[in-house]
C-alpha cells in the first residue's frame, strides 16, 4: 500500500545516525513495511542524504524523499509546508520529533555571590540558582527552545 509519510527526522551526524529517534523510527517502519514512502524533513540536507543512504542500504526498495525545513524559522516552516502540499496529495502520518535541549551551564556569577551569602549551604546542597540554561531569541522573536520544540511543529502540522 503506498503511504505518504512526512517525518521530522533525527540525523544528528553521520557516525551517530542510529542514535536519533527519527532514524530509528524510519528503520522500524521500513522493517514492518518496506513499501512505505518516507519523506524526511530535515534542517541539514547533508545529514538527510546520509540518513536516506543508510535507510536505502538496508531497504533498497523503499521510497525515501527529503524536504528541507528548519522548525526554528517560520519562513522555512511555511515554505516546507507549501512544498509538501505540492509534492504529496496526502500525508498519512507526521512525526514531529525534532527538538533541542540546551545543556545547563554553571552560573559563575550566582556561584560567587552565593558563596558569600547566608544561602551557601542551601546552594551547595540543592544546586538551586547555580545552573542556567541558554535560550536565545530566534529571528521570529520567539524563544528558540519553544519555537523549535513546539511552535514550529504546530505551524507545520497546521499548514500542511
Ligand atoms: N532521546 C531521549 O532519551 C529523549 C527523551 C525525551 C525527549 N526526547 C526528545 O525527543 C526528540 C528527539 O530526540 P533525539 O534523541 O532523537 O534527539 P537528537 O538525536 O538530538 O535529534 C534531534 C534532531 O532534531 C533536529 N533539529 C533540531 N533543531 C531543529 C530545527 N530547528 N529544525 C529541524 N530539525 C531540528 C536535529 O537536526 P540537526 O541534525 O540538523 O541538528 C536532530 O536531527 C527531542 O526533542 C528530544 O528532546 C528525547
Amino acid at each position: 500500500m503506498p503511504l505518504a509519510l512526512s517525518q521530522l527526522m533525527c540525523a544528528p551526524c553521520l557516525n551517530c545516525l542510529p542514535s536519533g529517534i527519527g532514524l530509528a523510527l524510519c528503520k522500524r517502519l521500513l522493517t514492518v513495511d518496506d513499501g512505505l514512502h518516507l519523506c524526511l524533513a530535515c534542517r541539514n540536507m547533508g545529514k538527510a542524504k546520509a540518513a536516506r543512504a543508510a535507510l536505502l542500504a538496508s531497504h533498497s526498495g523503499a521510497q525515501v524523499t527529503m524536504v528541507q525545513v528548519d522548525v526554528g524559522d517560520l519562513q522555512s516552516v511555511f515554505r516546507a509546508a507549501d512544498e509538501l502540499k505540492q509534492r504529496f496529495q496526502r500525508l498519512d502520518y507526521v512525526y514531529l520529533n525534532a527538538g533541542i535541549m540546551p545543556n545547563p551551564q554553571l552560573n559563575v556569577r550566582a556561584l560567587f555571590s552565593g558563596l558569600f551569602s547566608r544561602k551557601v549551604i542551601h546552594m551547595f546542597s540543592t544546586a538551586e540558582g547555580l545552573l542556567t540554561q541558554g535560550d536565545r531569541l530566534t529571528a521570529d522573536g520567539l524563544q528558540e527552545v519553544f519555537e523549535t520544540n513546539i511552535f514550529g511543529h504546530f505551524i507545520l502540522n497546521t499548514w500542511v
